[in-house]
């Protein structure tokens, strides 16, 4: 074995353990922001959060919108004869039992929600998503198009909306506010 290689040899190592060391930082260096990139924002995780809503001060008849990702989301508090307007026009509605909309399984019953009289939905017509506006005491119509529907979000024949409104995942918080955007108080 030559004994003047021994030097060279210890040399190379160095140099090529140098070598690596500064890839190695380069490369985390780079992957560093590539990675955070990866995460979702504090704006993509605010849209797509859950929204809670105060039902305090809302009274009987009242609408409230909120935004949950990016759409308006209706809290309406129902009274009597909205309730009773809803019962009597059933006949006249496409979908009455909710067959062939999208609602939670909780929601699927004649009043489409969780407590008779407070009604959750996604303020957009299924028909090309205009935002429909609260009419009298008769329901909700949608003037894009001529889309009518009751106080449950059913839509009523010889509408061009497919379906009744959406009805999106929600509960009831302990302090007696609407969350919506989940089924459940995470555990
Ligand atoms: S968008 Fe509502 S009727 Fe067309």
């Amino acid at each position: 074995m030559n004994r003047e290689a021994e030097p060279m040899t210890l040399r190379r190592r160095l140099l090529l353990g140098m070598g690596l060391a500064l890839g190695a930082l380069w490369s985390a260096a780079v992957s560093a922001p590539f990675l955070a990139g990866l995460r979702p924002s504090r704006k993509t995780q605010a849209e797509g959060a859950p929204v809670a809503v105060d039902l305090a001060g809302l009274r009987e008849g009242e609408l409230k919108v909120a935004v949950w990702r990016l759409k308006p989301v209706w809290v309406l508090r129902r009274n009597e004869k909205m309730l009773q307007t809803m019962q009597s026009e059933s006949a006249g509605l496409s979908d009455p039992d909710s067959e062939s909309s999208v609602q939670p399984e909780y929601c699927r019953n004649e009043t489409r929600s969780r407590k008779p009289e407070v009604f959750v939905a996604v303020g957009l017509c299924t028909h090309l998503g205009c935002s429909p506006r609260k009419d009298g005491e008769s329901g909700f119509f949608c003037a894009c198009h001529g889309s009518r529907f009751d106080f449950a979000g059913r839509v009523f024949k010889g509408s061009p909306a497919p379906s009744n409104l959406v009805v999106p995942p929600y509960y009831y918080a302990a302090d007696g506010s609407v969350v919506v955007g989940e089924d459940e108080k995470p555990a």
